[in-house]
């Protein structure tokens, strides 16, 4: 008899990432992948736990699936990611399928504990979790990550509990997996890892190495990989970034030119209690350098708003720094409390509705300047990586990593094409089609 398996993953990239590397784990203990609620055997969440919604999130949809799906009644759910496992009880019991916690960390014994509910799937010799090669969700872009974990314990973030320590992937390994997908036709591989400029991985030789810090050198030798491809990278901790690494982005021509770069506060008071390490100061300081060395780069950030204590003076701050920082992206999260982190013993005391109006207010400075930025590029050409098409459109993003869309004829998904910007929308571009790279 066969057994069938679905996953449901939350989260970010990393997350994503990983779920790909259980697909291919999943497929060889024997089991297969269905969407078919009514023969499901096995179902994974992958689940995000950075803030309280995302865990509110997998009770939900086991309730959903409780009520609306026609499961069997063997079914048996797994739940892994980034989680906090002495918090089982945030699941047992609440549900009539036996929900098993099994680290991500430890996806290669799996079978040891799975083999109690499914006896007759194939066990498997463990190894070491980047060593599962992973079954890709796209045919022309990849994630790989390069490193796991986190060692820098800001008081909000509940990372470094739910992942571990920081561990480094040794050169050689990212090489081989980097290599063997643009020999596969891959057009985009994203480096991974919480906090890449930190990366200490095991170094291999390149002629005339440029470079002596690990993560440039590594971008160094997978930038010596022949082909026509783009590297991306994320995520870059403001305290960890380095000359050196600016110097690689200028220099290398398939290191794209944009920088995730998570600031979280534009206070120096709140980012002190947030243990970032660095000031506004610096901070700023950084972008300048950054953008000195690379005009045309694009460079993005994370922001947690009513983080405990932050006054409406301090909220003020951000809103400085958004003006001058002048980001073509950023991600605005509302505080939410985790337990473990340093910050859960702050008393959460912005409400609700004030951290939605801080959100809304950033949301609007960050809209003016995408729209003016994006207004500069019309007439301009972009090299466009083409992802999929909507309505009319196709959509893809340039190597700035800004969404654009644009009309033509022929199946383009997965390709490099050139647009001429027409028009500066307040998401992205619109243009029209020129000619197709690749
Ligand atoms: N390692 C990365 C990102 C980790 S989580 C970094 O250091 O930048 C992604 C984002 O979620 C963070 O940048 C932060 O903005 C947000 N986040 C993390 N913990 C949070 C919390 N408790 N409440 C709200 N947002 C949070
Ligand atoms: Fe979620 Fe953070 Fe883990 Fe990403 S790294 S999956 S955002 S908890
Ligand atoms: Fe979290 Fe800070 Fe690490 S946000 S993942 S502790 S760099």
């Amino acid at each position: 008899m066969k057994l069938f398996y679905k996953i449901i993953t939350f989260g970010c990239q990393m997350n994503v990432s990983d779920s790909e590397r259980v697909l291919a784990y999943l497929k060889n203990l024997g089991f297969q992948k269905t969407d078919d609620w009514k023969k499901v055997d096995l179902l994974v969440f992958n689940t995000c736990s950075v803030r309280q919604s995302a865990e509110n999130r997998v009770v939900g949809q086991i309730n959903l699936i409780q009520k609306n799906h026609p499961v069997k009644k063997e079914l048996k759910i797994v739940v892994t990611g980034c989680i906090l496992y002495h918090d089982d009880k945030f699941l047992s019991g609440k549900f009539k399928y036996p929900v098993l916690f099994l680290p991500i960390k430890e996806l290669s014994r799996w079978d040891q504990k799975l083999v109690r509910y499914f006896p007759k799937i194939e066990k498997r010799v463990a190894k070491k979790f980047f060593k599962i090669s992973p079954r890709y969700n796209s045919k022309f872009q990849a994630y790989v990550p390069i490193s796991f974990g986190c060692d820098n314990f800001c008081a909000y973030c509940v990372v470094p509990y739910a992942r571990g320590r920081e561990e480094s992937r040794p050169m050689e390994e990212i090489y081989d997996e980097v290599k063997n997908l643009i020999d596969r036709g891959y057009k985009e591989i994203t480096l991974l890892g919480q906090n890449v400029n930190s990366y200490k991985g095991e170094r291999l030789k390149v002629k005339d190495d440029k470079f002596t810090e690990p993560f440039p050198q590594l971008l160094e030798l997978l930038n010596s990989i022949k082909g026509d491809f783009w590297v991306r990278f994320l995520t870059s901790h403001p305290k960890d970034l380095s000359d050196e690494l600016i110097k690689a982005i200028a220099s290398l021509d398939k290191v794209m030119k944009y920088l995730h770069l998570p600031v979280q506060s534009g206070d120096n008071q709140i980012l002190k209690v947030m243990n970032r390490k660095y000031t506004v100061e610096h901070y700023k300081k950084l972008i300048d350098k950054v953008r000195e060395a690379v005009p045309e780069i694009m460079i993005s950030t994370d922001i947690i708003v009513g983080f405990p204590g932050e006054t409406n003076e301090q909220f003020e701050n951000t809103v400085k720094l958004f003006k001058v920082a002048k980001f073509e992206m950023a991600y605005i999260n509302r505080y939410s409390p985790r337990e473990r982190t340093a910050a859960f013993n702050l008393e959460d005391n912005v409400s609700l509705k004030e951290k939605k109006r801080r959100e809304k207010e950033l949301t609007e400075v960050l809209a003016e300047t995408i729209k003016t930025k994006s207004q500069k590029l019309v007439g301009k050409f972009v090299k466009v990586l083409v992802e999929r098409k909507k309505d009319q459109f196709w959509l893809g993003k340039d190597e700035r990593f800004r969404t654009a869309r644009f009309k033509g004829g022929g199946d383009l998904i997965g390709k490099f094409v050139k647009v001429k910007i027409t028009r500066g929308l307040n998401w992205g571009l619109e243009g029209e089609y020129e000619k197709t790279r690749s």
